[in-house]
């Protein structure tokens, strides 16, 4: 029977393409987004793949957008916490609210969405958890102090979590990509882009989505079951640990 797998701010970007690629190696998939009805829409139409709307910043509506899931699809074997926002700022003119909206979303999350899912699990035996850190939660990168951090704290919960849920058959682990050819880059300042990123990177180039997704549906298989607590590197060498 095929495996259910929750794909967080999957409608988009790197998300769509873990959707997509989940779906074609036979998962069962939802994928959650939280404000772009049009775009949810439009992926749902092109890929038959159920969309949830919910906020992960909330504890309370992943509580709730999980259970639905669940209702729908089936308990949640898989999870991918790939939902993100930048909210880019020099740090000495960063707001409190695009600090907070950061690691609300993008660490906060992890939380709000394992805690749901964690029992379950637990109880089955079997779970693969995947984070989508980034690479500037590993090398820290100007103008995301609030990113940064929250990126890099994805990776402690990765590491404790794994620990934590090893006995249970339960794998956690992050995946860190680098500059991938997402909306999320293409908003980065195009001199800078220019100037100060893709110089940086020997394979010469913006990774794709489908890229990172080929990694998720590793991680997630039975072959994968080794790993756990990894942080998976995938940046064209751009920063390597
Ligand atoms: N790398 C190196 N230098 C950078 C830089 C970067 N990513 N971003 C900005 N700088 C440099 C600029 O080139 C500029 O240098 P000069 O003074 O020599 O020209 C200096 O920092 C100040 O930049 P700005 O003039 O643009 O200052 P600003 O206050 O108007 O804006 C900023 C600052 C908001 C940080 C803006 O530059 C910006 O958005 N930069 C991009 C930051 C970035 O890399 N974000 C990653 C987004 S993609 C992502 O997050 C996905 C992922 O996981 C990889």
């Amino acid at each position: 029977m095929s495996r259910v797998a929750l794909v967080t701010g999957g409608t988009r970007g790197i998300g769509a393409a873990i959707a997509k690629a989940l779906q074609a190696a036979s998962y069962k998939v939802g994928a959650n987004y939280g404000g772009n009805d049009e775009a949810a829409k439009k992926f749902n139409a092109e890929t038959g793949i159920a969309v949830f709307k919910w906020d992960v910043s909330s504890h309370e509506a992943c509580a709730a957008g999980t259970k639905a899931v669940e209702a729908a699809l089936g308990p949640v074997e898989v999870l991918v916490n790939n939902a993100g926002i930048t909210r880019d700022a020099m740090f000495h003119r960063m707001t409190p609210e695009q600090w907070v909206a950061v690691v609300n979303t993008n660490l906060n999350s992890l939380f709000n969405m394992c805690r749901p899912v964690i029992e379950g699990m637990r109880a089955r035996k079997f779970g693969r958890i995947v984070n989508i850190s980034s690479i500037n939660g590993q090398k820290g990168q100007m103008g995301q102090t609030n990113y940064s951090a929250a990126k890099a704290g994805e990776l402690g919960f990765t590491k404790a979590l794994a620990q934590e849920s090893a006995k249970s058959g339960i794998t956690v682990n992050a995946i860190c990509p680098g500059y991938i050819n997402t909306e999320m880059v293409q908003a980065v300042p195009k001199d800078v882009l220019e100037k100060n990123i893709l110089p940086l990177i020997p394979v010469g180039r913006l990774g794709e989505p489908e890229e990172i997704a080929r990694c998720v549906v590793f991680l997630a298989s039975d072959d994968a079951g080794f790993i756990t607590g990894s942080t998976m590197t995938v940046n064209g060498a751009q920063y390597l640990t």
